[in-house]
């Protein structure tokens, strides 16, 4: 089976079905639906807020968004953005968006082989996926080939030097490092990881990890955008430690902890996710 159809079987379970277990969700109901948003926009605060998404600015925009999981992202450009075209090469995913939005128009197709017209998007987002697509460059590319000139991309990508993968993966993290230092920033073009160390960053319900999983650096990415007009690129994220403690403390502030955590040095210089915006230079 090629990685496309891996892909596309593996991400039928939604992305996050783990996290709305544990909230107790099992149906699609529409106040279910609002509290797993409730738990997304709190757990990812810079989200939420306009860090790296211009919520605000997006009302003359025409958006896609591409991988799409439990559809969050998906529901708030629905009521922010002119017009939303919602991208996942699995099918239930974009089913799911569909149906818990109003006006949010369908595509089941790989982020590797976009079936749009050059330059045919205001604004292109993808938070978690490049990165497990087999071919994370060439998605990158993607991406800028349907945005406008002077359009905006923002990406979410895992960090191949976040304090996770340093602990995980130590000696592949530190030989990346090293290439890094010399030059080479896409050593091992993007640094795939075993499955067995993938599960680290990503689970089913069932405790398997997705197909395919690599790491970029901020270093690799900016080279690689160098003919974008502006390039942003910001580390945040950290595990949420919570989950090691019973429910009742977890009520007792330990979101305020990880709140802290999360404008720490070890979000700021050593954390999980690398998030990029990128303005797409105009002819
Ligand atoms: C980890 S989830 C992220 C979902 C969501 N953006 C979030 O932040 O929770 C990754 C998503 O990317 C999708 N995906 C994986 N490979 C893809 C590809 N080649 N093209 C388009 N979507 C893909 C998966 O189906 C899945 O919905």
């Amino acid at each position: 089976m090629n990685l496309s159809q891996l892909n596309s079987d593996y991400w039928s379970q939604l992305c996050g079905s783990r996290i709305a277990h544990r909230l107790g969700i099992t149906a699609a109901d529409p106040s279910a639906v609002e509290t797993f948003d409730k738990w997304f926009f709190s757990f990812y605060p810079y989200v939420a807020d306009e860090t790296f998404i211009p919520w605000s600015s997006l009302e003359s925009s025409r958006v896609l968004e591409i991988g799409l999981g439990y559809g969050t992202t998906t529901r708030r450009l629905d009521k922010k953005a002119k017009e939303v075209v919602a991208c996942d090469i699995a099918l239930a995913p974009v089913v799911f968006s569909r149906s818990t939005t109003q006006r949010v128009a369908g595509a089941q197709a790989s982020v590797c082989n976009l079936p749009f017209r050059s330059n045919s998007f205001d604004v292109v987002i993808s938070l978690g996926c490049l990165h497990h697509t087999g071919d994370l460059r060439g998605s990158i590319r993607e991406c800028f080939r349907v945005v406008r000139p002077g359009g905006t991309v923002v990406m979410m990508v895992y960090n191949r030097y976040s304090y996770k993968k340093f602990i995980v993966s130590p000696i592949t993290t530190i030989r990346s490092f090293w290439h890094e230092l010399r030059g080479n920033p896409w050593h091992r073009a993007g640094e795939t990881v075993k499955v067995r160390v993938a599960h680290f960053w990503d689970r089913n319900t069932e405790g398997s990890a997705p197909p395919h999983t690599e790491f970029a650096s901020r270093r690799g990415l900016t080279r690689d955008l160098a003919s974008a007009t502006s390039v942003r690129t910001s580390l945040t994220n950290v595990d949420d430690i919570t989950v090691l403690f019973p429910l009742r403390l977890q009520r007792r502030g330990f979101e305020v902890f990880r709140r802290r955590l999360l404008n720490s040095f070890l979000a700021h210089k050593l954390g999980l996710d690398i998030y990029c915006v990128a303005v797409k230079a105009s002819n």
